[in-house]
C-alpha cells in the first residue's frame, strides 16, 4: 500500500467555544468580534451549533468563515434542543478545554481568559460563569424570572444534591475529558446541560465559580417559555429514575390522568343536563380524546408539532389508537380480574396496558418526525 504523506496538522486551539444558536443571525458578527477581542492573544475556535434557524443564523456563520475567523457551524437538521446541541458542540471540539456561552451576548465573554487560566493552572474540572457570587448579577431580569430562576436552582440544590451557586448557567469552561467520561449518562433533555453535567459524572467534580452580570439581549428573542420549564421537569424526571423511564411517557401519562379529569367533568354536565348514560359517556370520550390530543401535541410531542392538515389527520389517527387502546385495556383488566380477583389491581393493570400502547402506538404513527423524500435520478454513466 501506499502511505499518503498528510500535512502537518494544525496545532489544536488553546480554548474552543461552544455557542447554541437558533435564530441568532443578527448576533453572530459582534459575538466573534467580542470573542476576539477578550481573547487576546490566546488561541481560540468557536463552534455555533444552529438547529437549522430559518432566519438563516448558519449562512452567518459561513460569512465569518470567509472572512477567515476562527469559526465554523454544525448544522443539524430536524432536530432542536439546546442541551443536546451543546453536547454536540463538546464532542466536536479541537481542543481539550472547552467553554460553552450563549450566542446572544447575554454571557460575559470578557470572562472567558479567567475560566481558561482556571482550567490551565489548577486542577479544577469545571469552571462556572455564576451570577450568585461575587462580581455575579442577575442584571435586568424582571421579579417573575428570578423568581423562577431561585424556584429552580433551589430545586436543583435540594433534589439533585448540586452544590454549585448558579447549577442554571448555561456559560462554563470544562476539560473535555470530563463531558466524555459522563456522556453516556447525560440526559441531554431540555436547556440545563451544565447541572446535566454535574449529576452525570462517574466522579465528584472539582468545581470553581467565576462571578458574571447577566446581560441583556443583544437582539433577538429568548427562547425561553414553558415549554423550557417542562423541559426542566423532563430532566429531574429523567436524573431522578436514572433514565429507566422515559420522561415523554411519563407527561404522556399525566395528561392522560389530566384527559380523566376532563371526561368526568363533561360526563357530571351531561348527565346533569339529563342525557342519558352511553350518548353522555360518548360525548365525554370524545372531549377527553380531542383534549389529550392538543396537549401532546403542543407539549409532549412539540419537537414533532402537528399542525394544518397535518393536525386534523392526527386527531383521526390518535382517535384510533386510543380506541384499539380502549380495547386492550378492557381486555387486560378483564384478564387480571379473572386471575387476581381484585378490581382496583385489575383497574391499574388495565390502564397500564393502554397507556403503553397508546404512547408506543401513538408516539410511532401520529408523531413519527417526517421525511422529505426525493428521488435521485441517473443523468450521466461514464464508462470506465
Ligand atoms: N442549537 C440550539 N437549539 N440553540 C438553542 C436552542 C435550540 O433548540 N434554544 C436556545 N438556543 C440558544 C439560543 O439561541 C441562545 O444562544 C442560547 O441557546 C440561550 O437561549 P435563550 O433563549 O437566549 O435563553 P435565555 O437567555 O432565556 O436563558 C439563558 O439563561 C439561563 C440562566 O438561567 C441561557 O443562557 C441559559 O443557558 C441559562 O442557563
Ligand atoms: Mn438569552
Amino acid at each position: 500500500m501506499i502511505a499518503h504523506s498528510f500535512a502537518k496538522a494544525a496545532p489544536a486551539p488553546a480554548l474552543s467555544i461552544v455557542a447554541p444558536a437558533y435564530n441568532e443571525r443578527p448576533n453572530i458578527r459582534p459575538l466573534v468580534h467580542a470573542i476576539a477581542r477578550a481573547m487576546g492573544e490566546a488561541t481560540w475556535e468557536l463552534i455555533v451549533v444552529d438547529d437549522d434557524s430559518p432566519d438563516g443564523t448558519a449562512a452567518e456563520v459561513a460569512a465569518m468563515v470567509g472572512e477567515g475567523a476562527p469559526v465554523r457551524c454544525i448544522r443539524r437538521v430536524g432536530r432542536r434542543g439546546l442541551a443536546s446541541a451543546v453536547v454536540e458542540g463538546l464532542l466536536a471540539a479541537r481542543s481539550e478545554l472547552v467553554a460553552v456561552i450563549d450566542a446572544d451576548l447575554q454571557h460575559d465573554e470578557t470572562r472567558l481568559p479567567v475560566m481558561l487560566e482556571l482550567l490551565r493552572t489548577s486542577d479544577v474540572d469545571l469552571v462556572v460563569g455564576s451570577r450568585h457570587v461575587a462580581g455575579g448579577g442577575m442584571g435586568e431580569w424582571d421579579m417573575r424570572r428570578q423568581r423562577m430562576s431561585r424556584v429552580a436552582t433551589w430545586i436543583a440544590h435540594r433534589l439533585a444534591g448540586v452544590a454549585v451557586s448558579d447549577p442554571m448557567s448555561g456559560f462554563f469552561a470544562v476539560r473535555r475529558a470530563v463531558v466524555e467520561a459522563a456522556i453516556y449518562d447525560l440526559s441531554q433533555q431540555g436547556y440545563k446541560i451544565l447541572l446535566d453535567i454535574l449529576t452525570s459524572s462517574p466522579r465528584p467534580l472539582k468545581v470553581a465559580e467565576v462571578g458574571y452580570v447577566f446581560r441583556d439581549r443583544h437582539a433577538g428573542t429568548s427562547k425561553l417559555d414553558v415549554v423550557v420549564l417542562i423541559e426542566y421537569a423532563f430532566l429531574l424526571i429523567d436524573k431522578l429514575t436514572r433514565g429507566l423511564i422515559p420522561p415523554r411517557f411519563v407527561l404522556f401519562c399525566a395528561i392522560g390522568g389530566l384527559g380523566l379529569a376532563c371526561h368526568l367533568a363533561v360526563l357530571d354536565l351531561a348527565i346533569g343536563q339529563g342525557m342519558a348514560f352511553l350518548p353522555a359517556q360518548a360525548t365525554a370520550t370524545l372531549c377527553a380524546m380531542a383534549f389529550n390530543y392538543v396537549l401532546n401535541n403542543a407539549i409532549t410531542y412539540r419537537s414533532a408539532r402537528l399542525k394544518g392538515a397535518r393536525f386534523v389527520l392526527g386527531y383521526l389517527v390518535f382517535s384510533a389508537v386510543c380506541s384499539l387502546g380502549a380495547l386492550a385495556n378492557i381486555s387486560v383488566a378483564n384478564l387480571t380480574l379473572r386471575e387476581m380477583g381484585s378490581w382496583p389491581l385489575a383497574g391499574v393493570a388495565g390502564a397500564l396496558m393502554s397507556s403503553v400502547f397508546n404512547f408506543g402506538v401513538a408516539t410511532h404513527f401520529v408523531w413519527r418526525p417526517r421525511r422529505r423524500r426525493r428521488r435521485a435520478k441517473v443523468v450521466l454513466r461514464a464508462d470506465a
